[in-house]
């Protein structure tokens, strides 16, 4: 599978992570791989192998200096492409520098992220994927992170899971308030505040638990659309898009203003996922108080300890999850009683409480699947058709359609005779 994966561009630090030329090495950790980033001089970043050539000391504790990375145990220095730049402790005249060179993999900085592609150059895309939210600009957008521990396979499942929001997310008295996890509306979608049809979506799939799915393949992936009973003559979609190989976009939107958000689940390793989330209004900047209302946690951002290292994992900012396995992701049984389903705070932690929950990799043949699992069962057969299809020699088509990721969310309520692929053309393209 990770020959597959990579076959594509991987978001693998956020672009604060590096934030000027000479900044500090971040260490970490992606497909299983140690790997030290760094912004060189001249703003280019780094992304290379994380133990030294010398004798293997970690390069997160090096000198940032002058176009490259200086190791501190004995002075080797590395520039971005992995090259051995500077030997002081060997003689002038020796030219072993010249025979030593690391792993570096390619890297682009676009849309809050830095992306890397770690698969053989003569199959590198020459785009990356063209999302809405790298497309707008900056102040148009949030980008976080937090590490979650468990395999990268389920957290994607669970984000094209339509049928978990009208439980695991639901408030006790949604039918009636259509209140989704106990939290305003505006919290939950910031954006989407003024929408008087959101309260509404909240009440329907209150009312409405057993979704009917349908799927639809693109070149991207495929949108899974979940359909539930919306009064007599109507039904509510929920039109999920998975995106090859780990990308899922929120259902929402739709609505002229409103905000979308994403995911990508990139794996740290078999037992660990980085989180990306993203939020974007494709038609105006993000005000002050929506960017403070997401980064309260009470939404799909969830609140990280960006600091603290993970050495267990080899990562020195590990964007840990404050509401966390180790501290029962801080439930309170009170609410739980009285207000929400789960009593967690946040959409991404009660998620996480699940996820994590399920053994580091879920033990699939203990599963039972039901009509409503028809995208996870889509999702499985797609990753692995493609790493089957790869041992044969076949490539993967969808890094090379970048723009075919060009593709939003929709919840959408329309008439029962138009069928949800004509009703939700137009929703579904990006316009950025
Ligand atoms: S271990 Fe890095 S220079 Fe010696
Ligand atoms: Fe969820």
């Amino acid at each position: 599978m990770g020959t597959a994966l990579r076959r594509f561009w991987i978001p693998v630090l956020l672009s604060e992570e590096v934030p000027v030329p000479d900044c500090e090495p971040i260490a970490i950790r992606i497909l299983g791989e140690d790997l030290v980033a760094f912004k060189d001089t001249n703003g280019k970043v780094g992304l290379i192998d994380a133990y030294c050539a010398h004798r293997h000391a970690h390069l997160y504790w090096t000198r940032n200096e002058e176009n490259g990375l200086r190791c501190t145990y004995h002075g080797w220095k590395y520039d971005t492409e992995g090259n051995c730049v500077d030997m002081p402790n060997e003689p002038a005249e020796s030219n072993f520098k010249d025979k030593i060179k690391i792993t570096a993999y390619p890297t682009r900085e676009w849309g809050g992220v830095v992306w890397a592609y770690m698969g053989p150059v003569e199959h590198m895309p020459p785009e990356l994927p063209q999302f809405e939210w790298a497309r707008v600009p900056e102040e148009h957008r949030i980008a976080t992170k937090r590490l979650q521990e468990s395999n990268w396979a389920q957290a994607v499942e669970g984000g094209i899971d339509s049928s978990h929001v009208s439980f695991l997310h639901s408030s006790l008295n949604q039918a009636q308030t259509g209140m989704i996890t106990g939290v305003p509306a505006q919290a939950v979608a910031p954006g989407n505040a003024s929408n008087p049809s959101f309260a509404q979506q909240g009440r329907t799939m209150a009312l409405d638990k057993s979704p009917r799915f349908w799927i639809g393949h693109r070149d991207f992936g495929f949108l899974a659309a979940a359909r539930r009973n919306a009064g007599e003559d109507k039904y509510y979609w929920r039109i999920t898009p998975y995106l090859a190989p780990w990308y899922t976009i929120i259902p929402g939107g739709g609505q002229e203003g409103s905000s979308l958000s994403g995911h990508a689940w990139v794996p740290v390793d078999d037992e660990h996922v980085w989180t990306f989330t993203f939020t974007w209004n494709p038609t105006r900047p993000l005000t002050p108080e929506e960017h403070a209302t997401h980064m309260q946690g009470f939404g799909v951002h969830t609140e990280v300890d960006k600091n603290l290292p993970r050495w267990d994992l080899k990562i020195s900012n590990s964007y840990k999850p404050i509401r966390n396995m180790d501290n029962n992701y801080m439930v309170d049984y009170e609410e739980r009683r009285k207000r929400t389903f789960t009593g967690i705070k946040g959409i991404s932690e009660q998620d996480m409480s699940i996820q994590e929950s399920m053994w580091p990799i879920v033990p699939r043949w203990r599963e039972h699947l039901g009509t409503t699992d028809k995208a996870i069962i889509e999702f499985r057969k797609l990753v692995m058709g493609m790493a089957r299809d790869l041992l044969e020699g076949v490539e993967p088509e969808f890094p090379h359609t970048p723009d075919a990721y060009r593709v939003r969310s929709a919840a959408i309520t329309i008439s029962r005779d138009v069928p949800w692929e004509e009703g939700s053309a137009e929703v579904v393209k990006a316009k950025v």
